[in-house]
């Protein structure tokens, strides 16, 4: 698998607070952005699968329930919305070209583990085996019974986001993880039921270790 150094990715079931964490990294860069030693502040591009794209949309709609699918039908369309998230114009791969650290809450393993386990392991794999790997990921670990609760805040309730389904979620991840890792990329999970802050403060530890943010590329 190649890996692209500084591309980073939050993972985690439902309710694991990947788009907090987002939400306070992305406060951290505006208000004081990195200067690794002898170069330019870095930059930072966060993004998020789906995405708002026309595949990204018509994926909302079949999570929203509103949109009766396949399973297969929607693990195709999560890889077709990767493919131009990845190499369309002004994606992932043109960001990472141009240096920038580029985050993105969930990538391929959302679909080796959600479509994994709502098709069997095969045809995610099939359809996520040519995408290139983050430098880093982060695997938000987190009690399926907090998650939920968690959830029941939210004004509206996606296909995924029961119980039962987010018991096998935190299982197939964890069962991933060490072979994602085999495959070159840096995992770490992070302890998701402490408060936003701690969570953001072990994230950042880890980030500052990146080649990218000790101005070592
Ligand atoms: P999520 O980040 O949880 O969105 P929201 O902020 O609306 O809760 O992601 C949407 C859902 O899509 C989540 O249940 C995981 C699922 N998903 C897949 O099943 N496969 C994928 O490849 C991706 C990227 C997401």
């Amino acid at each position: 698998m190649s890996i692209i150094p500084n591309f980073v990715v939050f993972e985690g079931g439902d309710g694991s607070g990947t788009s907090t964490q987002m939400e306070i990294l992305r406060r951290r860069f505006t208000a004081s952005p990195p200067a690794p030693k002898g170069k330019p502040r870095c930059k930072l591009h966060s993004t998020v699968e789906p995405t708002d794209g026309p595949v990204g949309k018509l994926i909302r709609q079949a999570l929203g329930g509103k949109l009766p699918l396949q399973p297969e039908t929607l693990a195709r369309l999560f890889s077709a919305d990767r493919q131009e998230h990845l190499y369309g114009p002004g994606g992932i791969a043109e960001h990472c070209a141009q240096g920038e650290l580029v985050v993105c809450d969930r990538y391929v393993l959302s679909s080796l583990v959600y479509q994994g386990i709502t098709c069997k392991e095969d045809l995610p794999m099939l359809l996520n085996r040519d995408f290139p790997g983050p430098g880093l990921l982060f695997f938000f670990d987190l009690d399926p019974d907090i998650a939920v609760k968690r959830l029941e805040n939210r004004p509206e309730k996606e296909i995924f986001e029961y119980r039962d389904f987010q018991v096998q979620v935190r299982l197939l991840y964890r069962e991933l993880l060490p072979w994602y890792a085999g495959e070159g990329v840096r995992t770490v999970s992070i302890d998701a039921s402490q408060s936003p802050e701690k969570v953001a403060a072990d994230v950042w530890r880890e980030l500052e270790k990146m080649p990218i943010l000790k101005g070592e590329i």
